[in-house]
């Protein structure tokens, strides 16, 4: 976590414009928040905060409407069927892409995956569940290998069907993009998931296969890519 240093306050002038001020009062004077807290990932598109709500903690993406790289939002939502009418103008593309993840988290909640459950959306803002305990966020698997990685990748696998079985596609499945919350899996960051019927899911779904076989077999758990593509499709 970054906090009281010099790149929390960059970070928070990046992503604090009036726009954004104004949606936080909205979503904190309609009770989803009392006001964010800390800093828990200063991403280059994307800032997470933990949000105080009464005694509990809920976590606030915030979409930057300056540096976000909307050209690359606009090309992978334009192809998804749902969002065929996004023009290509960069709030418009930010705010759908926010919508989108939003979305994205109900159908796979809807779909028994285990992600943070959404609570609203606004604009450039989605609040959700806050994965982890008290203010501090659970870690990545990236950061933190499980105590028992048979148990994990299974449980990973059998998620991965899940989200096929529902007929979508993930889109950017990573160990980044998996939380270790008390030894299983949160998938999170659906902001690229698309149907299966959208024309780049082979390839999504084979870069995310891959990007799970990658790293699980670095922590001794080996799965053929190819085998994993053929037993989902
Ligand atoms: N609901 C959540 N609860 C706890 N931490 C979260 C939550 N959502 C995201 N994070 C943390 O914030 C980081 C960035 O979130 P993510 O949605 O992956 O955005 P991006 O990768 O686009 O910056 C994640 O890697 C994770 O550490
Ligand atoms: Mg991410």
């Amino acid at each position: 976590m970054v906090r009281n240093s010099r790149e929390e306050w960059k970070t928070r002038a990046e992503v604090f414009d009036a726009f954004t001020e104004r949606v936080l009062i909205k979503l904190s004077s309609q009770k989803h928040f009392d006001g964010l807290s800390s800093i828990v990932s200063p991403g280059k598109e994307a800032v997470v905060f933990a949000a105080a709500k009464g005694e509990e903690f809920v976590a606030v993406k915030i979409y930057k409407l300056e540096t976000a790289k909307f050209s690359k939002m606009y090309d992978y939502i334009r192809v998804d069927p749902r969002y065929q009418r996004v023009q290509n103008r960069k709030r418009q593309v930010i705010f759908k892409w926010a919508e989108r993840e939003y979305n994205n988290l109900l159908l796979m909640r809807e779909a028994g995956i285990s992600v943070p459950m959404p609570i609203t959306h606004r604009d450039n803002i989605i609040v959700m569940e806050f994965i982890g305990h008290d203010q501090l966020a659970s870690p990545l698997l990236a950061h933190n290998a499980p105590e028992n990685p048979e148990d994990f990748a299974e449980e990973t696998f059998r998620q991965l069907e899940v989200i096929t079985k529902a007929g979508f596609v993930h889109g950017d499945l990573s160990e980044f993009n998996i939380i270790n919350h008390d030894e299983r899996p949160v998938f999170i960051d659906f902001s690229h998931m698309a149907p299966l019927k959208a024309p780049n899911s082979d390839f999504l779904l084979e870069r995310d296969v891959k990007n799970v076989c990658r790293y699980f077999s670095k922590i001794g758990i080996d799965k053929d890519p190819e085998t994993v593509l053929k037993e989902l499709s």
